[in-house]
């Protein structure tokens, strides 16, 4: 099935869903770029297109922005000997160092701390967790669209939350002021078509869409249902077997499902975040 064929957009609920049922789904490239989205983990050496970081920042900073504060960044990192160090940062992640592009995306309350210094202005706001969350989410969202973008290029990319195993070491590396956090890495590169990723399932949307009130009376069948289709999955990649429900019980059911990151508030606050 090529992006041209009718039913493209069905083949691609039904990667998504595995219900049977056939979309009834809105058709537009956009939408088709969206739902044939998948994380990938194996790339070309190939450097990228001319101007692909441009073009990735330019999608990044057209996304909404809470109060126009725009408060992240983004730290293009291509130096191999770097993505070597931040690989190992983030749990020996081999595609950061094969990926030619890696890009750290920062929540960044930094520069309107420093745009308060220079002013001789107050900057009580910034001390709260409050502004935290409007940085997290403007970095995330950013970084989405950038993600959408590389993907409608024919490029592929893996986020790395990796990268917070060991947050303020990163900020060392990246050379990161005080109000500036590395959320979540990026990989950008060629894919390796003989090592293709495919499109993951997701929990039917009956578990996440609720409407007027939230209602989660029937989850537990739709969650069963998902645990056959996430370990249809698994057994079609040749992988171990397993039930989505146990493996999301095993990673919530400890601390050391957490990667060492259970001192995340003791990081941001070296890192210059209050958290009031
Ligand atoms: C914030 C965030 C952090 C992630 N961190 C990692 C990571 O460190 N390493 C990795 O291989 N994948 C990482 N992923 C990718 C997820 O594992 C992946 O999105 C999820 O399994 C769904 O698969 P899909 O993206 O192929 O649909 C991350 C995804 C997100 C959104």
């Amino acid at each position: 099935m090529t992006p041209e064929t009718p039913s493209f957009l069905s083949g691609l609920w039904q990667a998504r869903y595995r219900d049977g049922s056939s979309s009834r789904l809105i058709d537009n490239p956009v939408v088709r770029t969206l739902l044939s989205h998948r994380s990938v983990r194996h790339y070309l050496p190939h450097p990228l297109p001319e101007n692909t970081l441009e073009t990735l920042v330019a999608a990044a900073q057209s996304a909404a922005t809470s109060s126009n504060l725009q408060a992240w960044s983004v730290i293009a990192v291509e130096d191999q000997e770097r993505r070597d160090r931040l690989a190992y940062l983030a749990g020996n992640q081999a595609h950061i160092a094969a990926a030619p592009l890696f890009l750290v995306w920062v929540a960044d309350l930094s520069r309107l701390g420093r745009m308060a210094s220079r002013a001789d202005s107050p900057r009580e706001a910034l001390d709260y967790t409050e502004m935290f969350i409007v940085a997290a989410v403007d970095a995330t969202l950013a970084a989405q669209n950038a993600v959408i973008a590389a993907e409608s290029l024919g490029l592929g990319t893996v986020y790395i939350g990796g990268l917070r195993n060991h947050p303020v070491e990163v900020a060392k590396e990246l050379d990161l002021p005080p109000g500036a956090f590395s959320i979540f890495g990026l990989c950008v590169g060629h894919p390796d078509p003989t090592k293709p990723a495919s499109v993951k399932p997701r929990l039917p949307q009956e578990a996440i869409l609720h409407r007027e009130r939230y209602d989660a009376a029937h989850e537990d069948a739709r969650i069963a249902r998902y645990d056959v289709d996430a370990n249809g999955f698994q057994i079609e990649r040749g992988l171990k077997p397993r039930a989505w429900s146990s493996t999301m019980l095993r990673r919530i059911g400890s601390l050391a499902g957490l990667s060492g990151r259970d001192v995340m508030k003791e990081a941001l606050k070296k890192l210059g975040f209050s958290l009031r």
